[in-house]
């Protein structure tokens, strides 16, 4: 059974004219991860807040068809529910963290689900572990780093025991090493711990090679999806929107085009191996 089920949803915030998301219909499977890549305004975002009822409950428009996750409707669910199934991480660390320490960034969360003293001790534990993040229990969230933060504002939706991940360009505000970190993070999360995760992520090369599937938005409608595989193979049309395409696929796309090799959608050591061979021939 699928895990998030979105059918034929269309929406237009209140006060626009033209809709921002057009008959999408999605299925993610338990334990599965999806990217999502799409030029700026093709709907990602918006996308992301359907999963955990913000639109249609905090946000305001026109809602058509319906968005399931584990069986339940967002319409009919309130989004302190949702909450507790999809967890949701933003781009900008800094507007999701408030609170005076991480352990009480942590704690937040788990403080408003009525659980006990000594389940909250442990989840706080087992969520700051994972996160790589365990000796900074006191710290002043502001003072960490980026990809500090990033992984906290995870850890704090971790705690909550999420059935679903969904990253929305968690890495885009981060320098480089925040960023190997928060990505390094999402793969074991998804990969180790079995969490379903739904990301938007710029970083092809990342998602070429951990993403079970790949949708690419326009306008508001999915115009491509599949495996990765599938997806890079379509340079020319990835190229038309904008879309980065992973390094190893750019060499392979020449090479498919001076008809040395079959497909472009190769990853780094495919394409080191697929050079050896053509140098050996050469
Ligand atoms: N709060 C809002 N009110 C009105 N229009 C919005 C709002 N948020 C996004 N939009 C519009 O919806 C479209 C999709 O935006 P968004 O989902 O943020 O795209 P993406 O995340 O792919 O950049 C864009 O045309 C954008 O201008
Ligand atoms: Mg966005």
């Amino acid at each position: 059974m699928a895990l998030i089920r979105v059918e034929d949803l269309s929406f237009k915030y209140l006060g626009s004219e033209d809709y921002s998301l057009k008959g999408i219909n999605l299925k993610v499977k338990k334990g599965e991860f999806l990217g999502i890549l799409g030029a700026s305004g093709s709907g990602k975002s918006t996308l992301c807040l359907t999963f955990n009822g913000i639109i249609p409950h905090s946000i305001s428009g026109e809602f058509e068809g319906n968005v399931y996750v584990k069986g339940y409707n967002t319409k009919d669910t309130s989004v302190a529910e949702l909450s507790t199934l999809v967890g949701l991480i933003l781009q900008n660390p800094d507007s999701q963290l408030f609170n005076m320490t991480v352990e009480e960034e942590v704690a937040f969360g788990l403080e408003n689900l009525g659980l006990d003293v000594e389940e909250i001790k442990r989840r706080i534990k087992w969520a700051l572990k994972l996160a790589g993040l365990e000796g900074l229990e006191n710290e002043f969230p502001p003072n960490l780093s980026g990809g500090q933060k990033q992984r906290l504002a995870i850890a704090s939706v971790l705690a909550m025991k999420p059935e679903v991940l969904v990253l929305d360009e968690p890495t885009s505000q981060l320098d480089p090493l925040g960023r190997e970190q928060v990505l390094s993070l999402v793969t074991l999360l998804n990969k180790e711990q079995g969490i379903t995760t739904i990301m938007v992520e710029h970083n092809t090369d990342y998602l070429l090679n951990f993403a079970d599937r790949v949708i690419v938005m326009d306008k508001g409608e999915i115009i491509l999806e599949g495996k990765p595989r599938q997806v890079f193979e379509e340079v020319e049309l990835l190229n038309r929107l904008g879309i980065k395409i992973p390094t190893s696929v750019k060499i392979g796309h020449r090479l498919k085009e001076k008809g040395c090799i079959n497909r472009a959608a190769l990853n780094e050591k495919e394409i080191v191996k697929e050079l050896r061979r053509l140098l050996k021939k050469a």
